[in-house]
């Protein structure tokens, strides 16, 4: 028989979500503390006060840590700091990253271009590699652990705003994440027990990044013009994406790249 129980139930699953106070994070914070599971923020700036917020959302809570994610040695003792207060992590959110590094190619300095492939690729690269002996034991034939990484449409389609690192780390993190989701069925993965998903979400116009943009009314519409559904995504959005690949819901979803953006990658000016 089917069963249509809890499907979407998150309660009790550990989550870390780097820059979990930010524009998107927050919407993905605040659903997975509705969803009532235990949630750690992270990023440079002291999160406490962000997380007393979001610890109002629901029945779940929120915990602010502070880490560099550009430095190794943070992203070391943010792992050391999960694994001294937990014995399982369920749900990985990479969503920190960095943008606006913005010069014709020609003139691109080198330095910046490191600079942006540190926090968007190497950190998501290596805070995995610490979180996954804690996420090994974690995941279950019944109950998947998952990655989840915040990409964009950028790394997707080809941007002509002359931020040429910013695309380029988010189609690299996309194939990281294909690369650990196809690992998963051969030695390292479900044979040898362990059940962990890996996914990506790609988001179109949304707060954070773009808040410059959408400060005005005038604004917000000129960038929802350019999505099929009229407007810029809500942080909530994304919130619900996570929600659905991490619990039982997506279990059966992994290695995919999932755009959440309004329709932007698809809609054409003839549609308007
Ligand atoms: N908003 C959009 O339109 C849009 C579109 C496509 C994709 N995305 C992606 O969505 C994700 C969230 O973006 P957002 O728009 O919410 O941006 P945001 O509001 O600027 O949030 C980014 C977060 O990353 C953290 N961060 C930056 N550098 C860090 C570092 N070195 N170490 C630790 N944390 C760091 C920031 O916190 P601190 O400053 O405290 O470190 C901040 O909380 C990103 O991956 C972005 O690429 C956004």
């Amino acid at each position: 028989m089917m069963n249509f129980n809890d499907m979407f139930d998150v309660t009790g699953k550990v989550v870390l979500i780097t820059g979990g106070a930010g524009g998107i994070g927050r919407g993905i914070a605040g659903a997975f503390v509705a969803g009532g599971a235990r949630v750690y923020i992270a990023s440079r700036s002291d999160l406490t006060e962000d997380a007393e917020e979001l610890s109002k959302y629901g029945v779940g809570e929120c915990i602010g840590l502070q880490a560099d994610l550009a430095r190794d040695e943070d992203i070391i003792s943010l792992t050391k700091q999960i694994k001294e207060r937990e014995n399982k992590l369920h749900v990985l959110v990479n969503n920190a990253a960095i943008a606006n590094l913005i010069h014709q190619f020609e003139d691109f300095p080198i330095d910046d271009f490191d600079t942006l492939i540190r926090v968007n690729l190497r950190a998501p690269f290596a805070l995995i590699k610490e979180c996954l002996p804690l996420m090994s034991q974690t995941g279950t034939a019944e109950a998947h652990a998952s990655v989840i990484n915040i990409v964009s449409v950028d790394g997707i389609r080809i941007a002509g705003d002359n931020d040429w690192a910013y695309g380029l780390s988010k189609a690299g993190l996309a194939h990281l994440t294909r690369q650990l989701a196809g690992r998963e069925g051969a030695k390292h993965g479900r044979n040898s027990g362990r059940h962990i998903t890996y996914n990506a979400i790609a988001p179109g116009p949304f707060p954070g990044m773009l808040d410059r943009l959408l400060e005005t009314e005038e604004g917000r519409k000129a960038v929802g013009a350019a999505t099929v559904s009229g407007r810029v995504g809500r942080p909530e959005d994304i919130g619900a994406a996570c929600i659905y690949l991490a619990s039982r819901a997506g279990s059966y979803v992994t290695g995919v790249v999932l755009p959440i953006d309004g329709g932007l990658l698809v809609g054409t000016k003839a549609n308007s």
